[in-house]
């Protein structure tokens, strides 16, 4: 994506979070615009129009934002022709265990008044309903390795054929940039009220043998350009 069209996506994705406190303020904008995975979504045309995305851990809603943003720039007809076009009409819902994030992203989600809905819950236990796409990024490490494989059995019998389950993962194979972003990881959780959380990650290839095992077909693509991670984007997809 070019810098110009970038910059054009983040400033409309962020204006909302301006008023949600200066945390939510600079939390959105550093995260959408170092973060790589949001640009790659949009250029490799990973969601269909009107797809039914549930967003696992969602945050602030910034993935919402995102591809709103984006949607809006191609309704006044500025989008690149060379680029994949944004999807239209997605159908957003998003699951967080920190009710105030939830809360911050259902304030900031309003203003593009869309049927956007972030509620408060434990992607544990929460029912996942009839979605296309189930997004999980960076957050399958914060529950332990039986309740990821739970999930995921779960996140299987969720999707119908054609369906894509999105994750990220840091790779426990990746060596130091892996333990690097461990470290970030832990600081960030605990300044986000979790405490010290204990976290469970696996090397990308048991991932892909996990997935692989219940039927997904995988594909896996370096996701850390500009950062100093392991962070791997998962595209999980049914038959
Ligand atoms: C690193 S953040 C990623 C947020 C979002 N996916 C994004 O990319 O901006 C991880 C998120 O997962 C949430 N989380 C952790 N454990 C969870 C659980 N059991 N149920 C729901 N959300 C959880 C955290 O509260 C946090 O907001």
């Amino acid at each position: 994506m070019n810098p110009e069209l970038h910059t054009r996506v983040l400033d409309r994705a962020t204006a909302p979070y301006f008023d949600t406190g200066r945390f939510n303020r600079y939390w959105s904008r550093g995260k959408l615009g170092r973060d790589p995975i949001f640009a790659a979504l949009l250029t490799r045309g990973m969601f269909h129009d009107a797809a039914r995305i549930l967003d696992l851990g969602c945050g602030r809603g910034l993935l919402a934002a995102w591809l709103y943003a984006a949607e809006q720039i191609a309704d006044e007809g500025t989008w690149p022709a060379d680029l994949p076009a944004p999807p239209r009409h997605v159908h957003f819902r998003g699951i967080e265990l920190m009710g105030a994030e939830a809360d911050c992203g259902n304030h900031a989600l309003t203003i593009f008044n869309r049927d956007a809905r972030l509620a408060q819950g434990d992607v544990r236990d929460v029912a996942l309903g009839n979605p296309d796409v189930i997004a999980m990024l960076d957050v399958l490490h914060y529950i332990d390795i039986p309740a990821q494989d739970a999930l995921l059995d779960r996140i299987r019998a969720a999707l119908p054929p054609g369906g894509l389950f999105l994750t990220r993962v840091g790779d426990a194979a990746g060596g130091l940039p892996f333990r690097f972003s461990q470290l970030v990881d832990h600081c960030m959780a605990f300044a986000q009220g979790h405490g010290v959380a204990r976290m469970w990650c696996r090397p990308l290839q048991a991932w892909v043998d996990a997935l692989s095992a219940r039927g997904f077909q995988v594909s896996t693509l370096p996701m850390s350009e500009g950062t100093p991670f392991a962070n791997v984007m998962i595209e999980a997809r049914l038959p």
